[in-house]
């Protein structure tokens, strides 16, 4: 009898322990498919190479994000609350890291291509900001480099015949190689914010 139990009991284990392990696999199998992914879903390689405009005019390719770490994120100037924050808080964060954070370059990048001409973005960015580098584009080429980066946006009609975009808010930390080296969430504490660029900067 006793053996019986025990052997039950065993099983039991074994079959918890099973259950336990597949579980976490396919945990692992769902967050390597979703990370870092901001929802839309692609073929293209994650962060494709590219050809777009820079805030000057000038073109810039994925090679502006090598040899040095980067902030890369996606808005539009027309963003009331979302955009304007993440380049202050941007500035800030550089600021406070003093000269261990001059190496760190930022990009933005307008998922709204319509309007943000070059000229709108760099009269935009440049009077916010001595650091963060618009860039822009054709609306096809800029669209395929955000869904490179697995970028979410959408066009919001409004009822005055205008409309406003929604998008995803999160800050990718680039390494020296321009590859993803980890996010900054929208909101997200600035120390914490600072310990991912010294991190990055120290890659
Ligand atoms: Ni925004």
């Amino acid at each position: 009898m006793m053996n019986r139990r025990f052997l039950t009991i065993g099983l039991g284990l074994a079959l918890a322990a099973l259950a336990l392990s597949a579980g976490l696999m396919l945990r692992v199998v769902l967050s390597e498919r979703s990370a870092p992914s901001a929802g839309v879903a692609t073929s293209v390689s994650f962060g494709a190479p590219f050809n777009l405009v820079d805030y000057n005019g000038d073109p810039i390719t994925e090679a502006a994000f090598e040899g040095r770490p980067s902030l890369l994120f996606f808005g539009f100037t027309h963003c009331p609350d979302v955009c304007p924050t993440t380049v202050y808080e941007i500035e800030s964060w550089l600021r406070d890291l003093g000269p261990a954070g001059e190496e760190m370059q930022a990009f933005f990048v307008s998922v709204d291509p319509e309007r943000d001409t070059v000229e709108f973005l760099s009269d935009y960015l440049k009077p916010q900001s001595d650091r963060v580098i618009g860039i822009t584009g054709t609306p096809e080429e800029v669209w395929q480099m955000a869904r490179s980066w697995r970028v979410y946006w959408k066009k919001i009609p409004l009822e005055d015949g205008d409309y406003t975009m929604d998008h995803f808010a999160s800050i990718y930390v680039l390494d020296r190689a321009g590859q993803f080296f980890d996010k900054i969430s929208y909101g997200e504490e600035a120390e914490s914010a600072k310990a991912k660029i010294r991190a990055a900067l120290g890659s």
